[in-house]
């Protein structure tokens, strides 16, 4: 997937002529682990009578450009690698190759048979709620306890901070990868308001290990910026990826965000949790967040189910003027 475009790339890619090659570096996970987010990939301009099954074509749906993996051709779909089908969407070219930090894998041809088959192998199996349960517990397992030290050790010093303007890529390239938020409203946000030249409004935290990517955020803003009628700051999309985990990087990130608000005189601020996420309910709880009222609780349940529907969530406050 290569995401939404700071400028219009989609148009710019529909420009080029037939023939040529571009490379394009965008954010997103769908072909996991074939592409990671930041990754970039090599595409030659061509129609989609120039597509096969099991090449992996550039599609524009809507505003978006996604690099998926076509799974019939008359007519034309594609899909991630655990998908099913993307969205109609017009065809703009095929991958050839993948571009990963200093690496170039190049995607031959003779690749197809194995990418079709590998993807309708890995789709059918990932329809499976069992399969899908079974994968999670594995990665629990291995980000667990027992690999720490290894976990430490390979991200090397980590730096938690606050997100400043130049931070917007790395952000971007973070989203694309775990975050459910689009990337026009961070990029909004970041600019706007968490980072904003001569007061900032709200707040954004990242850790960053010591290659320079992030590996954790959380942002603190006005719920009324995503169309939520809540009062106050409310700390929004803590995500710590599964290799920084239970190294306290959250507990940083939240201690970040505090001493922003402090800072810019809020005496409280908020957060949401679903009611089951004990991990998250204890992250917060160790960084003195107690239980809202039943009567904020009841509000911010209705707000979500109001704009499509939720899992039932718990509302915690923290007040800023005592201790942490
Ligand atoms: C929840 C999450 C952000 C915690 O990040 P983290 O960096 O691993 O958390 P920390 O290491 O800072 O731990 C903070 C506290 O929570 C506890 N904790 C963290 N993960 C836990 C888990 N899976 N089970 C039990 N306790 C957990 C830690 O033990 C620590 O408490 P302690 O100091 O008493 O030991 C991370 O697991 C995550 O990203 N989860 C998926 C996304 C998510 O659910 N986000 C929350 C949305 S509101």
């Amino acid at each position: 997937m290569v995401g939404t475009p700071p400028v219009d790339l989609a148009a710019f890619v529909e420009s080029s002529p037939p023939g040529s090659r571009l490379w394009l570096r965008g954010a997103g996970r769908s072909l996991y682990p074939l592409l990671r987010s930041g990754d970039s990939v090599q595409v030659l301009r061509c129609g989609p009578e120039a597509l096969s099954r099991g090449d992996v074509a550039l599609v524009r749906v809507g505003r978006r450009l996604i690099a998926h993996v076509v799974i019939s051709t008359g007519p034309l779909v594609t899909a991630s690698l655990l998908g099913k089908g993307d969205p109609a969407g017009v065809p703009l070219g095929r991958v050839t190759a993948l571009r990963r930090g200093w690496w170039i894998l190049p995607l031959p041809r003779v690749m197809r048979p194995s990418l079709f088959v590998g993807q309708r192998m890995a789709s059918a199996l990932w329809a499976r709620p069992l399969a899908r349960g079974v994968a999670r517990r594995l990665r629990d397992f291995a980000f667990s306890g027992w690999s720490r030290p290894m976990r430490k050790q390979w991200l090397g010093r980590l730096e938690v901070r606050l997100l400043r303007a130049e931070d917007l890529d790395a952000l971007l390239v973070f989203a694309g990868e775990r975050l459910l938020v689009s990337s026009t409203f961070l990029r909004r946000q970041l600019l706007g308001r968490w980072a904003r030249d001569g007061g900032a409004v709200g707040a954004a935290a990242g850790a960053f290990d010591a290659a320079g990517r992030l590996c954790g955020f959380a942002y603190l803003d006005s719920y009324r910026e995503e169309g939520l009628a809540l009062d106050g700051l409310w700390v929004r999309s803590l995500v710590v990826a599964p290799r920084a985990r239970r190294m306290g990087v959250a507990h940083r990130l939240l201690g970040c965000l505090l001493e922003a608000a402090r800072k810019q005189g809020e005496r409280r601020i908020y957060a949401d949790v679903d009611e089951d996420n004990l991990a998250s309910l204890r992250t917060f709880r160790r960084r003195g967040f107690r239980f809202a009222s039943a009567e904020l609780i009841r509000r911010v349940n209705a707000e979500w189910d109001a704009s499509g529907g939720s899992k039932p969530l718990v509302a915690l406050e923290r007040m800023l003027d005592g201790h942490d």
